[in-house]
């Protein structure tokens, strides 16, 4: 065992690979009430600063509601990115989809402030799609559902408006032949003993998931080898998938490669009690191809911070911090006025859950009709999106 090696066994990861404490966040499952400064010191990353914000405010002009909001709360050299920026040297974002099945608005999160980002940079964006990674770690998914999920999500990612000159789509099982060169330098250089530590491989892992963080790590250098010279790469992304970038930020240097830079976000919570909306759970969460009905129930269905009748909600009012409801009508649709009224009258018992539920249905329904026409128009334009050889000729 090196000494890097040792370093990672001894970190916050117990012998599953889990966070130590109340929650469990890997790539493939976050469980409990995650605790997002501990998170920070846990995985070894750094909170998005004041100082941060106002170099980013320099090109955007105004702050982004999902940073305002501390959405996105944590990253790894984003300002270093954005001082090279600053003295005229460009990066290529990085971001994806496992297609498991279909989009829920948890993952157009990361992907709203992905495009921010692209508007604001007009950088280049690489987007893989992990077919390989849902098929490899699934117990019921054939190479053809995963797919056919391929497909359907690549429907919502065009739908989000990313720059078809500047966007490419890398389909993991299409696109081999980009990754494998780079998937075989970054295998190499990555021990099992590593691997293990950081995604808690057992005995009984199959040996494809074992390589499969190199395939993810290799969009981080593609735009290197596109360019023909070391590339920055910034990754927006919820904090899940941290443990693939800190892996890729080892073997970056001896590679010959900058560190791949990351934003990290919080997770969109579940409709109900706890934990984040998750596609696993179809009632936490409301995907992008819900029809109005399906919408309506699961909202009607969903958790609140109210109280259990409307004499005491009145009486006593509700918490809006505990509230999914009041979360998504903040973060999604209200603005900060609207939100901060919202609250003081929840508090103090003047609005009830009903009044907040119906407001969000409607909402959601008007912004699911608007994406499903931009999804149907995407059908025609998926080949201006998909990679190819020389991918931004
Ligand atoms: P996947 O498909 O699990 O998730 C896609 C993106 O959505 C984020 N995410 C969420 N964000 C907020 N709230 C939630 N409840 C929530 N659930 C998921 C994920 O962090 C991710 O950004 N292995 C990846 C695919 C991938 C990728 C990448 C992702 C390949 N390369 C580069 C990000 C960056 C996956 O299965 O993501």
């Amino acid at each position: 065992m090196n000494a890097r090696d040792e370093e990672i066994e001894e970190s916050s990861f117990n012998e599953t690979g889990n966070l130590r404490g109340d929650y469990n966040v890997t790539p493939w499952q976050v469980d409990g009430v995650v605790d997002y400064n501990k998170i920070v010191q846990d995985f070894g990353t750094r909170l998005i600063t004041p100082e941060i914000i106002e170099k980013l405010r320099m090109f955007t002009g105004q702050i982004h509601p999902l940073l305002s909001r501390g959405f996105f709360f944590s990253h790894r050299d984003f300002d270093i990115v954005l001082d090279a920026y600053k003295n005229g040297e460009n990066f290529y974002l990085y971001t994806g989809r496992g297609p498991s099945g279909h989009v829920h608005m948890g993952h157009l999160m990361p992907w709203f402030f992905t495009k921010h980002l692209q508007d604001t940079f007009r950088s280049r964006l690489l987007f893989q799609i992990t077919d390989d990674e849902k098929f490899l770690y699934s117990q019921h998914l054939s190479l053809q559902d995963v797919e056919k999920y391929a497909y359907d999500n690549i429907l919502d990612v065009i739908a989000m408006g990313f720059d078809p000159k500047l966007t490419r789509i890398i389909i993991d099982t299409k696109n081999i032949k980009a990754l494998y060169p780079l998937y075989l330098e970054i295998s190499k250089r990555l021990t099992f003993s590593t691997a293990k530590a950081v995604f808690g491989y057992r005995p009984s892992s199959n040996i494809g998931m074992i390589s499969f963080p190199a395939i993810q790590a290799a969009p981080c250098f593609l735009p290197s080898l596109i360019e023909q010279k070391p590339t920055r790469v910034l990754i927006p992304a919820a904090i899940d998938q941290d443990p693939y970038w800190r892996i890729t930020r080892d073997v970056a240097e001896k590679m010959g490669y900058y560190k791949p830079a990351q934003v990290h976000s919080k997770f969109v919570p579940s409709l109900e009690m706890n934990g984040k909306m998750s596609s696993s759970k179809p009632t936490s969460a409301i995907f992008t191809t819900d029809d109005p009905e399906t919408i309506e129930s699961k909202i009607s269905g969903a958790y609140t911070g109210g109280q259990p009748s409307v004499g005491l909600q009145r009486m006593l009012g509700g918490d809006p911090d505990a509230c999914p409801v009041f979360w998504y009508l903040s973060h999604f649709f209200d603005d900060g006025k609207v939100s901060f009224e919202r609250s003081l009258k929840c508090r103090t018992g003047n609005l009830l859950c009903g009044e907040c539920k119906s407001d969000l249905t409607i909402q959601t329904k008007l912004f699911i009709s608007e994406f499903t026409r931009r999804r149907d128009q995407a059908r025609n334009q998926i080949a201006r999106f998909l990679y190819e050889d020389n991918p931004f000729d």
